[in-house]
């Protein structure tokens, strides 16, 4: 599968590509990005390369996993990544630190869905997030995505365990909007229907108090970058 582009008027997402590299490895250094996902630390050119080559290229060229690059009309900068992997229709993502809080994963995120849906390449999408990661939430949230519950990771953490992560899915049908039964994000980006506890859902494994505060490690689950002593996830 050659690389394509998915655009909005405010938002274009092309293949990362070696001209990137500087922009992924400043990203890499942000505390928050280490914190909820598996880049490698530290992290320098030589793990921006090998995510290039192993992760965009070799995944564009199975058609195992989409990656692209977020740069706003006109820029050539990179200002985040979003991948969604084919296999286990779930998605992955970070936005560089001095780009947060403008939408551009929110809009991001919902151009992948409108492709994932509109080509039928996928019946649905899951996103999961290290429980705690309000941000990430959030921005699952905005796009639709229906809150499922709370569950080990599907892919390994830095430590080789399955954190425990919040589910959730967005389907063809579904509202491009807001959903209720979210947990409560940290006061931000909170909307009706916040629960008092977490609930199951669809085979989503409940381990209890989800609300308890604790963050623990834990990976992006679509390993956008890779340690490289991990496996590869199924
Ligand atoms: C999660 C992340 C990709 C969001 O990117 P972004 O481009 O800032 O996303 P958007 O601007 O589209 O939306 C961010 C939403 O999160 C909210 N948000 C940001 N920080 C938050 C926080 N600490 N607590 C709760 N909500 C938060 C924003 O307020 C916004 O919601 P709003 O529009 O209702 O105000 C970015 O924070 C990031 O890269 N984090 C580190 C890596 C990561 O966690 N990746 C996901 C792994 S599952």
């Amino acid at each position: 599968m050659l690389p394509f582009v998915l655009a909005s008027p405010t938002l274009e997402l092309l293949a990362p590509s070696a001209a990137d590299v500087p922009a992924i490895v400043d990203a890499c250094q942000d505390e928050t990005l280490r914190r909820f996902t598996t880049v490698p630390v530290p992290y320098d050119r030589s793990d921006a390369e090998f995510f290039l080559r192993r992760i965009v290229d070799d995944g564009w060229a199975t058609g195992r996993e989409f990656t692209w690059g977020l740069r706003r009309p006109g820029s050539g900068l990179l200002e985040g990544i979003i991948s969604v992997r084919l296999r286990s229709s779930d998605v992955g993502f970070w936005t560089a630190p001095a780009s947060r809080g403008r939408g551009l994963m929110t809009g991001a995120l919902s151009l992948v869905a409108d492709w994932a849906f509109e080509g039928g390449a996928l019946r649905e999408l899951f996103w999961e997030g290290y429980v705690g990661n309000d941000a990430s939430a959030a921005v699952a949230r905005h796009v639709g995505f229906t809150y499922q519950g709370v569950g080990p990771g599907l892919h390994p953490g830095r430590d080789g365990g399955r954190p425990l992560c919040w589910k959730a899915r967005l389907r063809p049908g579904d509202e491009r909007s807001a959903r209720p039964g979210w947990p409560d994000l940290g006061g931000r980006s909170a909307g009706p229907g916040r629960p008092a506890e977490y609930r199951d859902a669809d085979g989503v494994e409940s381990v209890g108090d989800a609300g308890d505060g604790v963050r623990r490690p834990s990976p992006d689950p679509h390993a956008l970058a890779r340690d490289r002593s991990l496996p590869e996830a199924p």
